[in-house]
């Protein structure tokens, strides 16, 4: 290594896998938000917390800035490293470590993945419950940095609700282990809490304990047209109140050109302007009539136009992927992504008003609007049109979501709903907190991590 501080790891750690290979450069220096162009210094693939805490040792005394990598699906270039930083990838830390029947708790490693920790929970007979289309790539790890959301949170809520305990190498190489996994725990601040979501800012986590649960009962999945936008939170309503949900998602027609295009199976005819994909509880043919019945009065309302009802696994996994393959078939167009949230209560108002905006200022893009509206979050995807040039693309991009961002705060909501603020939404944050708590956040931020070592640009414009 001709890099005296790499030197200098490997002699500290003879052991330690380094890679400095250019491919491997660019692989692990960046995520899909593909705006950056990696340039990391090298990447460590640790096997054991003792190599976590020697190599964040290491940082320190060198000043060198370490990014925290999981799976490197991030939506908001948390994962990115563009300025000589050591990316210190969880990927070899992919084992399930203990299951305890009684606690109904699986403690694993940060970097597996998520499909790997819902594999090991059904083999338990148990459910963990937080799901979304990264399940086969992002790392539990990276699912504690972003308190992950996904298609289920109206049902069991976000990552956060999941985990029971963390072991975590705070910024200064110690090793802090958070709540070990006690469900009751009244002795002060619960730092397990502060460190979901903090987006590798304030400490690695090495381990989670996380809670399972039961298998969820049989359901069904059905696909709604809808003719307007008013008529999406009144179908939501309607079927909330009649059925229980396990996930309530919606899509544009424009979401659904880019799906068919990409292998997706129309599955109404006609065109129709919005969709919603639900699961609910199935367990007897009485909720079956439930379902049909809620159908049958939204179809009366005028609320709905069309709709399908899976009848079969292969069917539901069809309409499914209508609405989880969005992302995979825009990648290869690298949209602007906005993540926005509002309170359920508040979503018709900024919808409105957000329909508004973006018709106003993206007149000639294709803007494709997704997400989890019974959550209150909203996908919005910008398409660079062709002969827009990159830079002009996204100078607009930003002048619409400093817009948006203002059109949120008067809403109460939030800039960032599930995807985490990065380096894509750090000029943003000030919409969604106050300047007294941003700077306590950054307070926080020194204590855990004195040097500023860890992942330093992200969350905040400035430390
Ligand atoms: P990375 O991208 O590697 O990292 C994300 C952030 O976490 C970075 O700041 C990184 O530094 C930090 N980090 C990673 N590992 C650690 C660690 N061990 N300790 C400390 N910090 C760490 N997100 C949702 O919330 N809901 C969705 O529905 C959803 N759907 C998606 C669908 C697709 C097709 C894709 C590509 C992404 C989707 N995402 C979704 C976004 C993404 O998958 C999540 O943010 C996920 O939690 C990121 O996990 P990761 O392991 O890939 O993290
Ligand atoms: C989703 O809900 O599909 C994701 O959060 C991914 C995205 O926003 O692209
Ligand atoms: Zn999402």
């Amino acid at each position: 290594m001709s890099d005296p501080r790499l030197a200098e790891l490997i002699r500290r750690l003879p052991d330690v896998r380094l890679l400095t290979d250019a491919g491997d450069l660019e692989h692990y220096g960046r995520d899909w938000t593909r705006r950056w162009t990696p340039a990391p210094l090298a990447i460590a693939l640790p096997a054991t917390v003792e190599e976590v805490q020697a190599i964040v040792c290491w940082a320190n005394e060198q000043g060198v800035a370490i990014v925290p990598s999981g799976g490197r699906t991030g939506l908001s270039g948390g994962a990115v490293a563009a300025h000589g930083e050591l990316v210190l990838s969880l990927e070899r830390m992919n084992r399930v470590l203990d299951f305890n029947p009684v606690d109904r708790s699986l403690t694993v490693q940060a970097g597996m993945t998520l499909q790997a920790v819902h594999e090991a929970a059904r083999g338990h007979g148990l459910l963990y419950p937080v799901d979304f289309a990264a399940r086969g790539s992002c790392s539990i790890g990276g699912n504690i940095a972003t308190n992950a959301g996904g298609i289920r949170v109206i049902r069991y809520g976000n990552t956060r609700e999941w985990v029971a305990g963390l072991k975590v190498v705070a910024g200064n190489g110690e090793l802090l282990e958070l709540n070990r996994g006690l469900i009751k725990n009244s002795s002060g601040y619960d730092l397990r809490q502060l460190l979901i979501g903090s987006e590798g800012s304030l400490g690695i986590v090495v381990e989670a304990t996380l809670k399972l649960t039961d298998p969820a009962p049989p359901s069904q999945v059905m696909l709604l047209a809808l003719p307007d936008m008013d008529a999406l939170m009144q179908v939501f309503a309607l079927f909330r109140a009649r059925l229980a949900l396990q996930a309530f998602e919606f899509f544009t027609d424009v979401a659904l050109k880019h799906v068919l295009a990409h292998g997706g199976q129309r599955a109404i005819e006609g065109d129709h302007p919005y969709y919603v994909v639900t699961e609910f509880d199935a367990v007897d043919d009485r909720a079956q009539d439930a379902a049909l019945a809620a159908f049958e009065q939204a179809l009366e309302q005028g609320w709905v136009s069309d709709g399908v009802i899976a009848q079969s696994e292969a069917q539901a996994a069809a309409l499914w992927r209508l609405r989880e393959g969005i992302t995979e078939s825009l990648a290869a167009r690298q949209p602007y992504k906005n993540d926005v949230s509002v309170r359920i209560s508040a979503v018709p108002a900024f919808l409105h008003e957000m329909q508004a905006l973006l018709a106003g200022e993206y007149p000639q893009f294709d803007v494709v609007w997704f997400g989890h509206i019974g959550d209150g979050n909203l996908h919005i995807n910008v398409l660079r049109p062709e002969g827009v040039a990159n830079d002009a693309f996204i100078a607009q991009c930003e002048h619409v979501t400093k817009l948006l961002a203002a059109t949120l705060q008067r809403h109460g909501g939030s800039i960032s709903a599930e995807h985490g603020i990065g380096l894509v939404k750090r000029a943003y944050l000030g919409s969604t907190r106050g300047a007294a708590e941003i700077a306590l956040m950054q307070g926080v931020r020194k204590v855990f991590d004195p040097n500023g070592i860890l992942n330093p640009g992200k969350l905040f414009a400035a430390d």
